[in-house]
Order: structure tokens, then C-alpha cells, then sequence
């Protein structure tokens, strides 16, 4: 059955999402079973896997409604499932793993998980936890004990009343630098403050850079936007004042505080008149949510039983590639994917 045909099933991002029927007759249901028969392999297989441990969190950002997300939804991954999934070769390429959420150190069985994947992906240019920093220093002590070459990556939207406004938890800024502190004096791999840029608040863009110096942290810039994935709930009008406002900014900043400098140089244009690029989401990227489906991108409909990528994943990114799915949130997800890469790591981007 062609995507564009297959069912729809349930929202788990506020819009309906299609979901590839499961055959056991493999693609559009040609009824070969035969390994001749299954779709060969890309020569460019998925090389980086964002993994949605579970959409519960403990705040509750302004700018996004993951925590709005049904009650009804599966909330945590299960990860036994997911770790039999990702023994398939299939995946044996992978360059970044990254457990995202929802905040991940919730699901209590992320240590284990860590652990396990960096048996399984050792030679990982990135394995990596984003997380919110609140009352996350016990998970982090049992992160480190899983994989001590994990990157921490910390939102941080700028000083405390602009951090605390956005988060709406009082004295959750001390908490984020308590947590940052911790990480650097314990994790060997430099911490990555992540910044999500909102028109009228870009002053936090220079504070937060002033602690990646003081902390000696990496960066990572993106502009909010009004996604599926974030449920829609971020004000993203940006006026002509409020562009030049961050154009500015950026300019002021010194080269190793702008984080991908090939993203953070297109944000401004992207902001006044949309995207210039074609996405190379399709071919690169993965996301696993909480339910155990897997998808291209945070944004693209089609999802799959993670145990069925290997046998359908091609046929997906094809069907992705004559469709026009392109979405506003794209440009963080496909056309400047991947935007917190340096591209000497990610050298299969320009391909
Ligand atoms: C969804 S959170 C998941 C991990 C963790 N809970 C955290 O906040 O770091 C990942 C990142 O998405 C960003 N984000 C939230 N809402 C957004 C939106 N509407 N547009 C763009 N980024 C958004 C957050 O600022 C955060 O840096
Ligand atoms: S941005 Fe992260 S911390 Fe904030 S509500 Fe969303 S998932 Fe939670
Ligand atoms: S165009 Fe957008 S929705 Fe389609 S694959 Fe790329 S990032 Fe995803």
C-alpha cells in the first residue's frame, strides 16, 4: 500500500498521522517474503536516530505542548523492544544516537539503555541525552556509570527571569547551572547549552553565550517554531526589527557561540522568507517516539513498527522523496537538518 493511501491512525502530535500498515507480505503487499525480493539496502542508511524516551515532563516550556500530549498516548518507550529493534545491521551505521523527550532522564530505564547502546554503537561520533537540567543529578551519576562518553545537552534559554519565564519553574535556572556543573566536572565531553530563539527575546542568545564560555560548553542555536511536534505552541511572528534585532546579535557573537555556523547564518533568511534548500532529512535522519513507530523526521506523517525499518525504511524515503512534505519546522528538521552537526562530522550531508 503506498503511503499516500495507507490509514490514518491516532494523533500523537495534535494532527493525524498516517501509520504503514503492518503486512506479512512486506511492501504494498507484493507477497514476497523472500530476502531476493525485499527492497536492497541504500548505499546512505539512517545516520542519525533521535530517540523520544517519553513525552512526560516535569516542566512546562511555553514555547511547546509536549506536555499537553494526551494522557491516553503511550508515554514511555519501551526499550527492551527498542534494543531488539536496533540489533538489525540495519542500523549498524548509526553516527549520532540523541534520547530526547519529553524529558528522557524521566524514563526509568534510560541508564540501561545508555548502557546498552553504547555496547551497541561504540563507534558513534555522538551519543547524546538533551534534557531540560531539573533534579537530573542522579540520572546523570547513573549515565555516566552507563557511558562515560555521553554528551549532555542542556536547554538553556538565557539569564534566570528569562530561563524561568519560558520554563515557569522558579529557581529552575540555578538548578539547570547546579546540573551544567556537575556534568563538566564529571563527563570527559564538553556539555552543549542548546538556545531556542524567540522574536523580542534573542538577549538571552548573548547571556547563554557568555556561560558556554564561562562553562566551556558548545552551542547550539535554533529559532522556535510552530510545529507539530511541539504542538503548535510557540509565537513565532518575527517582525522586520526583531530579525535585524537578532541579525545583530549573531553578528556580535563570537564564531564558537553560533554552534553550526551554516545553520545559525540561515536562520535570519529563513525567518524573513522561509526555506532555501532542499531537505536532506529524508536520507539521513530517524525519530523514534514513545510508541515505538519511527519516523523520517519529527514532522513527516509516515510512521513505521520500529522492527519493520530494515525491510521498508528504502521504500519510505522514496515515497518521502516524490512527495512535497514540506512543513514550516522543516527547516530545523530537513532542509539545514540537523543543526546542531558540525558538517567535518557529518560529511554524508553534503553527499
Ligand atoms: C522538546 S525539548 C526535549 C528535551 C528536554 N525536555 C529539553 O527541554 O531540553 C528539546 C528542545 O526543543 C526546544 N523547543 C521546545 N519548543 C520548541 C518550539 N516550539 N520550537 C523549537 N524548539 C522548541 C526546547 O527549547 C529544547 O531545547
Ligand atoms: S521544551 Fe523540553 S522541558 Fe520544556 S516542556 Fe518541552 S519537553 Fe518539557
Ligand atoms: S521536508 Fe520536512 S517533513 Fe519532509 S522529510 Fe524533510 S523535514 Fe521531514
Amino acid at each position: 500500500m503506498a503511503i499516500a493511501t495507507a490509514h490514518r491512525t491516532s494523533s500523537t502530535s495534535g494532527k493525524a498521522r498516517t501509520q504503514v500498515p503492518l503486512s506479512a507480505h512486506g511492501w504494498r503487499g507484493t507477497g514476497h517474503t523472500d530476502a531476493r525480493h525485499q527492497p536492497r539496502l541504500s548505499s546512505r542508511p539512517v545516520k542519525l536516530l533521535s530517540i523520544a524516551a517519553t513525552w512526560a515532563c516535569n516542566s512546562r516550556c511555553r514555547i511547546c505542548g509536549i506536555w499537553k500530549r494526551p494522557a491516553s498516548e503511550p508515554r514511555f518507550l519501551d526499550l527492551e523492544r527498542l534494543r531488539q529493534a536496533l540489533a538489525d545491521p540495519f542500523f549498524d551505521g548509526l553516527a549520532y544516537i540523541n534520547w530526547f523527550g519529553g524529558e528522557p532522564t524521566l524514563h526509568p530505564q534510560l541508564p540501561d539503555a545508555v548502557a546498552w547502546t553504547r555496547e551497541r554503537f561504540p563507534a558513534a561520533h555522538e551519543r547524546a541525552v538533551v534534557t531540560n537540567g531539573y533534579r537530573v543529578r542522579p540520572v546523570l551519576a547513573r549515565l555516566f556509570d552507563a557511558d562515560p562518553d555521553l554528551l549532555v545537552c542542556f536547554s538553556l534559554d538565557g539569564f534566570a527571569p528569562r530561563h524561568e519565564q519560558r520554563h515557569g519553574i522558579p529557581g529552575g535556572y540555578d538548578e539547570v547551572l547546579r546540573s551544567l556543573l556537575f556534568v563538566k566536572h564529571t563527563f570527559p565531553r564538553r556539555p552543549r547549552l542548546s538556545v531556542t530563539l524567540m522574536p523580542g527575546e534573542v538577549e538571552g542568545l548573548e547571556q547563554v553565550a557568555q556561560i558556554a564560555e564561562y562553562y566551556d560548553c558548545e552551542m547550539a542555536l535554533r529559532p522556535a517554531v510552530r510545529g507539530s511536534y511541539f504542538l503548535g505552541q510557540a509565537e513565532v511572528g518575527w517582525t522586520e526589527a526583531q530579525i535585524v534585532e537578532l541579525e545583530t546579535l549573531l553578528a556580535r557573537l563570537p564564531e564558537r557561540a553560533r554552534g553550526n555556523l551554516e545553520f545559525t547564518a540561515a536562520i535570519p533568511a529563513f525567518l524573513r522568507s522561509g526555506v532555501h534548500r532542499d531537505c536532506t532529512c529524508k536520507r539521513f535522519t530517524g525519530v523514534i517516539e514513545p510508541d515505538a513507530t519511527f519516523r523520517l523526521c519529527h514532522s513527516h506523517d509516515a510512521a513505521l513498527p520500529i522492527e519493520q525499518v530494515p525491510q521498508r525504511w528504502e521504500r519510505l524515503v522514496a515515497a518521502a522523496e516524490q512527495q512535497d512534505c514540506f512543513q514550516r519546522e522543516c527547516f530545523i528538521d530537513g532542509p539545514y537538518a540537523l543543526s546542531y552537526l558540525s558538517p567535518e562530522h557529518a560529511p554524508w550531508l553534503r553527499s
